[in-house]
């Protein structure tokens, strides 16, 4: 089946043929039912219906809930080179649609940075025919000149306020000067929120996740929120992984988007935690985390994304100190989410919306929603299914998890286009995930709401 959409991006009208009809059962209009949609030949949703008379080919998933496939706006793929090199974009992409994920945004703090359009080209070029699902490529905005250069290829831009894994520090004088040449050029722009001169320099370096919280407090947070409070309305400003129920409060009335990891939303700053669990920004307190979980149960957190950064035991296991940040998710993601919706925590439209729908819309993607005019990217659930998440059996390279042990239902069936990528919870899917940018970032400045028209780049 072919990948790319009709010339206009849109759906193939013509004869009542579908090249493939999927049956299952579907959350509509507020209800599991029987459902079967009808798949066109590039991979496009047509119809759904209880029946759909047709000859067309049948993939028939009985009673389990057929999903859209979620997109992650916050991975890192390590490739090229690192830092550190746990993951590649073959077994990355991998990992994502083993977890449900039918399309990432990938991170620019690779090694070179993507920080002018030749590296960011590079770097294209090294995704295509290794990837499994569809690939958003962030450029960086650490400069105005990396953003005019990025301006014309990138998907999406990233800004950090703070040193992280495989960045120096930002001149944070030079903000108002970055985000105006951001909101020249439209594009959507994700922070790194947290301020530097809010942090707590002690003379004893952190040797656990709580001292790092400490050293990183969310004293930070609020410092970074204020300035991006006072950003030019025209942007299209996102904060990355959000700590505090209070950032996704104060952000919501100014405008901007916000998404909270799983990792902030269910595991918390301990005496004893280890290297493993070091993140930034860090792992907070109990009743910190139990109020992000609050705001995102509610539905008040606009996306869920994983921050995908997986580093090698090796570096994990040493002095806390050594240990570089962040904790690998991207194929953990959804099914823990998954599982807290079959224990009734999570209320499933909830999930639907911050995993699927607004973060394919984020990135102007027609997927996300089991509907005419999207993408046939759907995924297969059995609740019955579950069982729990062992790092070793992950498919990133990094192999440990921070969730290990915990219950987490993974999709059995996974579809890209109508094509399978998994299949019995094993990937079999080939390998022509696409590089895309929506079309109308080329095409208008901003204010715009998007246009399901996406170009492969
Ligand atoms: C990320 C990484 O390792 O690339 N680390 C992290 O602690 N989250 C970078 C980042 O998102 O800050
Ligand atoms: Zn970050
Ligand atoms: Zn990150």
């Amino acid at each position: 089946m072919a990948a790319a959409p009709g010339s206009d991006g849109r759906p193939r009208a013509g004869s009542d043929g579908y090249e493939l009809v999927v049956t299952g059962r579907a959350w509509l209009d507020g209800k599991l039912r029987p459902v079967e949609v009808g798949v066109d030949e590039d991979g496009w949703i047509r119809r759904i219906a209880r029946n759909l008379r047709d000859t067309g080919h049948r993939l028939d998933f009985g009673e389990s809930v057929l999903l859209p496939a979620a997109t992650d706006v916050h991975v890192h793929f390590r490739d090229p080179d690192g830092p550190d090199p746990a993951e590649s974009f073959a077994s990355g992409t991998e990992g994502a649609a083993l977890g449900g994920i039918g399309a990432v945004g990938e991170m620019p703090n690779t090694r070179p940075p993507v920080d002018d359009r030749e590296r960011w080209e590079e770097k294209a070029a090294l995704a295509r025919g290794r990837i499994a699902v569809d690939v958003v490529l962030y450029g960086s905005a650490q400069s105005p000149a990396a953003v005019r250069s990025l301006a014309p290829v990138a998907g999406a831009l990233k800004l950090y306020l703070a040193p992280t894994t495989g960045v120096e520090d930002f001149p944070i004088d030079r903000l108002p000067e970055v985000l105006e040449a951001v909101a020249a050029v439209g594009l959507p722009l994700s922070v790194h929120a947290e301020w530097p001169p809010a942090f707590s320099p002690s003379s004893v370096p952190p040797s656990s996740t709580e001292g790092w919280n400490a050293s990183r407090p969310p004293a930070a947070e609020r410092a970074a929120v204020d300035r991006l409070l006072r950003a030019p309305s025209s942007l299209r400003l996102h904060i990355a992984h959000a700590t505090e129920a209070d950032t996704v409060d104060r952000v919501a009335g100014g405008g901007i988007s916000c998404e909270a990891t799983p990792h902030h939303l269910l595991l918390r700053a301990r005496s004893d935690g280890d290297g493993f669990a070091k993140t930034n920004p860090p792992l907070r307190s109990e009743a910190d985390r139990r109020a992000l979980w609050d705001r995102f149960a509610s539905g008040a957190v606009p996306l869920l994304a994983s921050d995908h950064a997986p580093h090698h035991s090796a570096a994990k296991e040493g002095p806390f100190s050594k240990a570089p940040s962040g904790v690998p998710g991207v194929e953990t993601m959804v099914p823990l989410m998954l599982e807290l919706v079959r224990s009734g925590d999570l209320p499933l439209p909830v999930l639907l919306g911050a995993a699927m729908d607004r973060p394919a819309r984020w990135f102007g993607l027609p997927m996300g929603r089991l509907a005419p005019g999207h993408w046939a990217n759907l995924i297969a659930i059995d609740f019955r299914r579950g069982r729990k998440i062992e790092g070793k059996h992950l498919r990133s390279p990094a192999g440990w998890s921070p969730f290990e042990g915990r219950r987490a239902v993974f999709p059995h069936g996974h579809l890209r286009r109508g094509e399978i990528l998994v299949a019995d919870g094993e990937f079999v899917g080939p390998r022509n995930g696409a590089v895309v940018r929506p079309e109308y970032v080329s095409t208008v400045s901003r204010n715009v709401p998007n246009r399901f028209v996406t170009k492969r780049v």
